[in-house]
């Protein structure tokens, strides 16, 4: 297969690149460096079935020819993260809305199987735990810059079901819940790598509000293998699918593992979200996926607890100058 991936030098995207090129794929990668890095893929440029472009997903032409060479696509180019969602809400909505409609289109072309990448965030405010693909978007006023990425990536999951009902393209969509691992920066409010991070460097360990919140997490190598599944599969087209961890844990207690597993002396501080991010910012405080749509299908089962999600991220952070 000849797999393209937009977004291919981020987090996801690199260690997708690795597994699909492991199993035998010709992998090309188009990515503007915007949030990703070369350093994430640099390990696999020596190898004839890796190709890579620095370009944004904007400029059609140079997509439309990666379109054309690719059998599959996995979108994943967007803009990510809370701290750089509330902060460029102008480059979140156009990034993340005209970007996926070029991709759309240009797979529609040709018809070309697109994979989305959307978000858990879509489900807002929902306090209908656990999230089920079919429940209700409980999403904030369009006055708090945090809801444009639910909503942005809403509308690719509107646009990706409507090319598949009116015009048959094959589109398969994940919302993926907390994805965690090596390579995730902590620039852009990550929560995982920004407290490794701290511990790390005996800084104080930052917790939002009052630490009960709780997330669950999932490891990026068990995110891939359900990506890889799903594009494989024939019964995933023009479903939506959540990606994640049923297993949840607080925010305070995620602290406490990181320290605890880092053996730091850092403290662990509270910050009001109005201090951490804008005045009247909304979060959810409890976001946990039901996974038994993604489970019947594919056998999917997540490998890595918490901790060995923790201890990854410490190692990588460790070897990391
Ligand atoms: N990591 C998570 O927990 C998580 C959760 C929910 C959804 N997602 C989704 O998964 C996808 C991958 O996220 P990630 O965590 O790997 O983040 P990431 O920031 O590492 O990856 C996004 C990549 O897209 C690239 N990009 C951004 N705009 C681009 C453009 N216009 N043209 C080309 N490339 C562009 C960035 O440089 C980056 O390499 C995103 O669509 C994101 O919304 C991630």
């Amino acid at each position: 297969m000849k797999v393209l991936i937009t977004g291919g030098a981020g987090f996801i995207g690199s260690h997708l690149a690795e597994a699909l090129l492991a199993r035998g794929d010709e992998v090309f990668v188009i990515d503007d460096l915007s949030t990703g890095s070369i350093e994430n893929i640099i390990h696999l440029k020596e190898d004839p079935k890796f190709h890579y472009v620095i370009d944004t997903i904007k400029n059609q032409q140079v997509l439309a020819e990666l379109v054309d060479r690719c059998d599959t696509v996995f979108h994943l180019a967007a803009a990510v993260g809370v701290k750089l969602i509330v902060e460029s809400p102008v480059r979140t909505i156009e990034t993340n809305i005209a970007g996926t409609e070029i991709v759309l289109q240009l797979a529609n072309k040709k018809s070309k199987k697109v994979l989305i990448a959307s978000t858990s965030e879509v489900y807002g405010k929902s306090d209908s735990i656990p999230f089920n693909e079919d429940d209700d978007m409980v999403l904030g006023s369009t006055k708090k810059g945090r809801w444009s990425y639910a909503c942005s990536k809403a509308i690719d999951e509107f646009l990706a079901l409507a090319y598949h009902k009116e015009r048959g393209l094959p589109v398969v969509i994940i919302r993926l819940f907390n994805t965690v691992g090596p390579r995730q920066t902590g620039r852009y409010g990550m929560v995982i790598p920004t407290l490794v991070r701290q511990a790390l460097a005996g800084e104080p360990m930052t917790v939002f509000g009052d630490g009960n919140q709780t997330r669950s997490f999932t490891y990026v190598k068990d995110v891939v293998g359900a990506m890889t599944a799903l594009i494989d599969h024939p019964q995933a087209v023009g479903e939506v699918f959540n990606v994640g961890n049923d297993r949840a844990i607080s925010i305070e207690d995620l602290a406490k593992l990181i320290k605890e597993r880092t053996q730091s002396a850092s403290e662990i501080v509270h910050i009001p979200y109005d201090v951490a991010y804008q005045q009247g910012f909304e979060d959810m405080l409890r976001r946990v996926p039901d996974i038994s749509k993604l489970r019947d299908l594919t056998g999917y089962n997540p490998s890595v607890n918490i901790e060995g999600i923790v201890d990854s991220v410490i190692e990588y952070y460790r070897h990391k100058d």
